[in-house]
């Protein structure tokens, strides 16, 4: 999401955050924390090779592309970079062709929807690996009214906008599954594909796992609270072992009209943002988004849900134990143990980082054994001491102040209203946590804050060690043990400043990267990753252009001479993010998502009409798939 979108939240620095403050990390690290960590984790981080080793290489041999900003994008040579999917591109049997003066609600439900965001990659056939033929799993995370239809600006789209416009900018956010294959080098949507399928905010899904049926979750159109009309704000998602999505609601604050004095707990909406704006006007023509009139409806958005992208029946499921606020990704990991672990960001200011461990153990053999599993299990939320030690804070009803006494019911109510469960344990607030990813070569995991101009000197802790923060920072997290081997259902791990972004030859930024960053390497505002088969880090990047530079995807290596070495691959057009880094199992191919081109002007006026570059035509956000040239393994 663009930083125009966010719905900014004020917070107190915590008593720990202030005490961090008074020890840096780096100062830690270089007195006797250093013995204790060789005590803790043996020789893997003594080798680790220093960050700013001098004359450092990177294991990626491409040529980095030149700093480039314009109306189209670039992709460092020796690369393609094709568009595969557009928005209003037919993708479920009978969509008509995209007509931009001739927009409907019914056609847009079949067509792929607008702002394209997480890419989820799965093979077919299931379980095969293959690298030339799958199932793309795409966001679609909001519209942008201004940008689909004429006479409209960003200002008055919430209340001039047509019903019909409402509705093809509802069927036009969701999630988009699409069959694609590669051929002879180019990938092509396999179109009318049983498997294609769109998901809005009007489809159906279910409620599970502990505040399924909770009375927070029941309305006037299901009193049972077990069912759902659509999922809002798909931001980032992740894969499970067993190849379903999970794609993530970040927050359906602005798409609620309505009055939350009016409510019966206007605390509860405040504290996740919902203040009536009814961004979209959506509040206008349907009741269940306004707040006053539907207390509860809002309760029923802001979580992880789970698709099964292989049966296009399938309905989709919200997974309430993984908790509720604006979810950027859910990546998982399969334990040494057997148990799934999910990691998953907050992404708004001063918000935390969460952690899910489930009870049972995935079935690799039967897929469908795994249906119920992440309905039980526990979520986790991560206080970060300035010592170098993450503790896993549990959010269990009944333990600490997640009391009756104190608001929380049952742990439903605890899962709910899990910012304010997140606050009472002492959680520490981030700056903007985004991606939350697993090396699947080191088991280690980062973290990206994507930024925080509003920390104050006052709120300044350990990793969150800049205040007025425009920059962004990636967070290395160390759980016990290394690679298969490594413990993600620890209760205590280690952290490390992985880098810490923005212009290294500004010494006003604080930029912090292995020292033979390049002026093309660096960046700003990091938002989503991808690891390639080889371990690699990707890094797509979300506010660049507040620095006169491209958003972008980089490439860096975690280990060795290049740790913390970005090199620029691939800058996007005029306005837009990137977003959604996502792999084919072989490496060969990296898809990427251009999102919200032209978001810097309007349908009647664009400053960029990529990718079509056709004046019938406006800009439109798509997919494009980087491959080498003559093919290869992406990056070396
Ligand atoms: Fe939708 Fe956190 O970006
Ligand atoms: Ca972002
Ligand atoms: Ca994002
Ligand atoms: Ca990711």
């Amino acid at each position: 999401m663009s930083e125009t979108m966010r719905m900014p939240r004020n917070a107190s620095p915590t008593l720990a955050s202030l005490i961090d403050a008074r020890l840096s990390r780096r100062q830690a690290l270089l007195g006797g924390a250093a013995t204790s960590l060789a005590a803790l984790f043996g020789p893997q981080l003594l080798t680790r090779p220093a960050l700013a080793a001098t004359g450092a290489d990177s294991t990626l041999t491409f040529t980095e592309l030149a700093r480039v900003y314009d109306d189209t994008h670039h992709v460092a040579e020796g690369y393609d970079a094709q568009v595969l999917l557009r928005w209003g591109d037919p993708i479920v049997a009978g969509a008509p062709a995209f007509d931009p003066v001739k927009q409907t609600p019914d056609a847009q439900a079949k067509q792929f929807g607008t702002n394209n965001d997480f890419i989820g990659y799965v093979p077919l056939p299931a379980g095969s690996g293959a690298s030339d033929h799958g199932l793309l799993c795409v966001n679609s995370e909001y519209p942008d009214p201004f940008l689909m239809f004429p006479g409209i600006t960003e200002d008055d789209q919430a209340t001039i906008s047509t019903k019909d416009q409402v509705d093809v900018a509802m069927q036009a956010s969701g999630h988009n599954i699409v069959e694609i294959e590669r051929r002879d080098g180019a990938w092509r949507v396999v179109a009318d594909s049983p498997y294609n399928r769109r998901i809005t905010v009007t489809t159906e899904m279910a409620i599970a796992g502990p505040a399924a049926g909770h009375t927070l979750m029941q309305t006037s159109a299901d009193p049972t609270g077990r069912t759902v009309l659509g999922t809002i704000y798909n931001c980032c998602g992740g894969i499970t072992p067993w190849g379903t999505i999970l794609t993530c609601e970040e927050g359906a604050s602005d798409t609620f009209g309505g009055d939350p004095a009016k409510t019966p707990d206007p605390a509860l909406l405040e504290r996740y943002g919902y203040d009536g704006s009814d961004y979209y006007g959506r509040a206008r023509f349907y009741d269940r988004f306004v707040l006053d009139r539907e207390p509860n409806e809002s309760n029923r958005f802001d979580w992880v849900v789970e698709i099964d992208p292989y049966d296009p029946e399938a309905r989709p499921v919200k997974r309430t134990a993984l908790g509720r606020m604006s979810h950027e990704g859910a990546n998982t990991v399969l334990n040494k143990d057997g148990r799934v672990v999910v990691y998953m960001g907050d992404d708004d200011y001063f918000e935390y980082l969460y952690r899910f461990v489930s009870k049972g153990t995935v079935d690799m053999a039967d897929r469908a054994k795994n249906r119920d599993l992440l309905d039980e299990g526990t979520l986790s939320v991560a206080r970060l001491d300035a010592d170098g030690t993450l503790t896993w804070l549990p959010l269990i009803h009944g333990e600490g102040p997640l009391t009756a006494a104190n608001g929380f019911a049952d742990q439903g109510e605890v899962l709910i209203k899990a910012r304010l469960a997140a606050d009472a344990l002492g959680a520490t607030p981030m700056d903007r946590p985004e991606d939350f990813e697993p090396s699947p070569v080191t088991g280690r995991i980062y973290a990206v804050l994507t930024k925080n101009g509003k920390r104050t000197a006052e709120q300044v802790d350990g990793a969150n060690s800049r205040a007025g923060n425009d920059y962004g920072q990636i967070v290395e997290l160390i759980p016990p043990g290394e690679g298969r081997d490594a413990d993600h259902a620890a209760d205590t791990y280690r952290w490390d400043m992985f880098l810490l972004a923005g212009d290294p030859a500004d010494p006003a930024h604080g930029a912090m990267y292995n020292e033979a960053v390049s002026q093309n390497g660096w960046f700003a505002c990091p938002d989503n990753l991808a690891f390639d088969p080889q371990g690699r880090l990707w890094i797509a990047t979300d506010g660049a252009n507040d620095f006169g530079i491209a958003d972008g995807i980089y490439g860096a290596d975690t280990d060795g001479p290049g740790r913390a070495l970005p090199k620029l691959l691939f800058a996007c057009p005029t306005a837009a993010e990137a977003t959604g880094p996502c792999f084919t199992p072989d490496g060969t191919t990296l898809f990427v998502s251009v999102q919200h081109p032209a978001e810097d002007s309007t349908y009647d006026a664009p400053s960029t009409r990529w990718p079509d570059f056709d004046d019938t035509m406006p800009p439109r956000p798509a997919v494009v798939a980087i491959t080498r040239k003559g093919g290869g393994v992406i990056g070396s």
